[in-house]
Parts: C-alpha cells; sequence; structure tokens
C-alpha cells in the first residue's frame, strides 16, 4: 500500500467534474510491461516496452521497480553508472533508495519521495538500499521514469530536486472517490513541486473499488496510464487494464480511469501512474545510458565515459 494515504478523502480539495463538450481521451492501445532486472538484480517491469518512442515523447522509458518485499540479505541496487542527455525521475512509493553522484551530491529518498536528477551533459551515479535495509529486508516499491531533454538542453549541468512526499499537491475526485497526487505539472487547480525542462505531468492515483476518476489533462501533453495494481478500465470505451499495462491514450480534454468494484486482496484498490508531456518532436538516438539526437553523440558520450569527463567515484 502507498505510504502517502489520506484517511479521509473528502478533506482534500476535489478536482472540477469534465465541462459540457469537454472530450474524454481514446484508448489507442494497450500493453503489457515485460519483467526484467536492472541494475544488481532489482525486479522491476519494463512499463512502456512495446510502445513506439513517437507515442512516448517527452518520455524514453518507465521501470516500475518492484513491487517486492524483500527477505534479509535480499534487497538490491545499481552499480555506478553514467547518464547524459535527459532526466531521470525516481519515485519511491513504498521503501527506501540512496543515491551518490560524481559531482559529490547524495541523499536518501522513501515513502512517497521523488528524485529528479536532471543528468544534462553527464553525471555517474549510484542508487542502492541502505545497509540496515539490506540486512532487515523489507518493501521496496517505485518508479523511475527517464523524461527526454531537447537538444538545446541536452548539455545543460547536472543537477536535482529533491522533492520530499509533504510537498506533493494532494486532490480528489468530484466524488472523493480517488487520491490523486500530483508530483509535477498542473493537473486542474493542482500544481505538483516538481519543475521541468520539458512541460509534463506526473501523477500517481489510488482508486477507490467502484469509482472513477476524471483527470483534466493538458491538451496540448501525451497522455499514458500505467497500473501499478489493481484491475479496472480506462478511456470511454472502458478499455480494461490490470497490474502491469500500459495504456496510451490519445487528444482529448481529460484521463477517464475506473477500479472494478472486486479487486484482488492484495491490493484493495486501482493505482496508477498517470504522465503526459509535451512532445519534444525530435530524432532520438539512444544506446543504454545516454540519450541523444544522433549516433555521433552517442559515441561522443562513451568516449567521454571512459576519458573520465563524467566526474569520478568518489573515494
Ligand atoms: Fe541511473
Amino acid at each position: 500500500m502507498p505510504a502517502v494515504t489520506v484517511d479521509d478523502l473528502t478533506t482534500l480539495a476535489r478536482l472540477s467534474q469534465p465541462g459540457l463538450g469537454d472530450q474524454p481521451r481514446p484508448v489507442l492501445q494497450v500493453t503489457t510491461a515485460p519483467h526484467g532486472y536492472e541494475g544488481d538484480g532489482f525486479p522491476v517491469r519494463r512499463a512502456f516496452a512495446g510502445i513506439d518512442l513517437s507515442l512516448l515523447d517527452p518520455f524514453i522509458m518507465m521501470d516500475q521497480m518492484g513491487e517486492v518485499e524483500y527477505a534479509p540479505g535480499e534487497p538490491k541496487g545499481t552499480p555506478w553508472h553514467p547518464h547524459r542527455g535527459f532526466e531521470t525521475v525516481t519515485y519511491m512509493i513504498d521503501g527506501v533508495m540512496e543515491h551518490q553522484d560524481s559531482h559529490g551530491g547524495g541523499g536518501k529518498i522513501t515513502n512517497g519521495d521523488t528524485q529528479w536528477m536532471t543528468a544534462g551533459s553527464g553525471i555517474l551515479h549510484i542508487e542502492t538500499p541502505p545497509e540496515w535495509l539490506v540486512q532487515a529486508g523489507g518493501l521496496f516499491h517505485g518508479i523511475q521514469l527517464w523524461v527526454n531533454l531537447p537538444s538545446d538542453e541536452k548539455m545543460v549541468a547536472p543537477k536535482y530536486q529533491d522533492i520530499r512526499s509533504s510537498e506533493v499537491a494532494l486532490a480528489t475526485s468530484y466524488d472523493a472517490g480517488s487520491l490523486v497526487r500530483v508530483i509535477a505539472g498542473t493537473v486542474g487547480p493542482q500544481a505538483g513541486p516538481g519543475s521541468t525542462h520539458t512541460p509534463m505531468a506526473l501523477v500517481h492515483a489510488t482508486v477507490e473499488p467502484g469509482a472513477r476518476l476524471d483527470l483534466p489533462w493538458n491538451k496540448d501533453f501525451n497522455a499514458l496510464v500505467y497500473v501499478l495494481n489493481g484491475d479496472g478500465t480506462v478511456g470511454t470505451t472502458s478499455s480494461p487494464v490490470h497490474t502491469g499495462q500500459a495504456a496510451v491514450l490519445g487528444a482529448g480534454d481529460y484521463v477517464t480511469v475506473a477500479a472494478d468494484g472486486a479487486q484482488e486482496s492484495r491490493s484493495p484498490k486501482l493505482d496508477v501512474i498517470v504522465v503526459g508531456g509535451k512532445p519534444i518532436g525530435q530524432a532520438i538516438a539512444w544506446a543504454g545510458p545516454f540519450v541523444m539526437n544522433t549516433k555521433n553523440e552517442v559515441l561522443q558520450a562513451y568516449e567521454d565515459f571512459q576519458k573520465g569527463n563524467f566526474g569520478h567515484i568518489p573515494g
């Protein structure tokens, strides 16, 4: 269950109902995320695998990390690795992750916190569970989203934003049946704390069984709905979606997500990530940890990395 919850949804600001003439976004495609392993072997679902990059634009990929209940000794992270040309957004729903980078930055993200890392011109970093968690085991669940940067911002200086769970903007649907957490961007009257190079919005919503969420969505943004857990439907045609599935939506004014009346007892509510942004519309050359515009720029990134131009691993 997500760490950030609200006992009484009726106390929250309410999103308005769609107005007369507002169009719901149609479902263009539903995909199922394959399982994989990241870093030193933590389980992930590749949320947007199988979706064309032109439909994802401005996003490159997203991993659902876990949800996994680690036994003692099991928690794993990543080794030191580089990035260039985009931003990584790590949202911890449950659990703890520590990070460190080649510019001397570091910190801890836990239970509802988000770390927004602009890799820009280049950074080395490591993401690991703290030692006490490795020994004790525990719950680990989050997402990591890769947001592309436009060509003229790919080489900006690296930067972090640490967004604490208490800063996330909370709202509920007009019928108080959903908890909407706005991490970045503006959704209806709610503005999330994340500041983005590429205009976008990132929302984590928990929908009560049988409830429907109509989420106002910027007309200029694309829209993707990813099911973290639970069963429901998306769009006005009520396309069924289940844990680990992503729906690509077409143009319109709002996103509609409904939770089935009956949910599995291990995840009694429907949890979705809704993400969208203004497409960048430029060529993408993506290899491993580098997202550039041309193959030559990717080769340059590998060369710069090998020369040590991304900084050095702290002793
Ligand atoms: Fe990374």
